[in-house]
């Protein structure tokens, strides 16, 4: 079974794909991570994230890099946003992903495009949202959880800004791929999040684990 969830950033996608793959016995990949070193090794390289030459060059980053907590940092998400707009770097990165979604037993994949380019046969797709006020909050809270303090109207800004850039970029632009099955996780807490992911799924598969 191949399950796609997509979602912009903070939505609740990445707990409710880990909890999925926990669930229903799914090898899992977090996609925006990928991306997240693509960006982090363009940094390092000391190149322009919007230069698509220097962001194709970050695709050459070493396996070791997706380890790296650095990459969990709003900056380096912010750079991931960045050099996820141009083609070349998708499609570097395509493969990976087709392979891991594809592999025997399936799998489960979060991120912006699974459900639309990467995986759009997969047999469940869920696209995950929820406002940009409850986002920022969760994300704040991470951040204090991890003894980063950033106002929260700068991660407001931060999220509103990157919502934009992946809603309206050319190549592979978030939104909802046909078919899928929206959850609104604004008022939702992380159990009754990922309690409507599972019921969903079983819904639409009729396999309950
Ligand atoms: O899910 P995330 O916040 O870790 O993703 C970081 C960025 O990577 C996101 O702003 C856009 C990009 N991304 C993408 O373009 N396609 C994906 N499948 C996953 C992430």
């Amino acid at each position: 079974m191949i399950i796609a969830v997509d979602g912009p950033t903070a939505s609740g996608k990445g707990t409710i794909a880990k909890a999925l793959a926990a669930h229903f016995g799914l090898p899992h990949l977090d996609t925006g991570l990928l991306y997240r070193a693509v960006g982090r090794q363009v940094q390092l390289n000391g190149g322009d994230p919007d230069n698509a030459d220097n962001a194709l060059a970050g695709t050459q980053f070493p396996d070791e890099l997706l380890d790296d907590p650095v990459l969990r940092n709003e900056e380096t998400g912010g750079l991931a946003s960045r050099v996820s707009i141009h083609p070349p770097v998708r499609g570097a990165l395509n493969a990976r992903q087709v392979n891991f979604a594809n592999q025997p037993g399936g799998a489960v994949l979060d991120g912006r495009d699974i459900g639309t380019v990467i995986a759009p046969h997969a047999d469940v797709k869920l696209f995950i949202t929820a406002s940009v006020d409850a986002r920022a909050m969760r994300r704040w809270l991470e951040m204090a959880g991890r003894e980063i303090d950033i106002p929260l109207a700068e991660i407001e800004a931060d999220i509103a800004a990157r919502d934009e850039r992946d809603i309206t970029r050319a190549d592979a632009p978030l939104r909802a791929a046909d078919g899928a099955i929206k959850i609104d996780t604004t008022h939702m807490d992380r159990d009754a999040s990922v309690a409507a992911a599972i019921k969903a799924v079983i819904a639409k598969t009729g396999q309950a684990t």
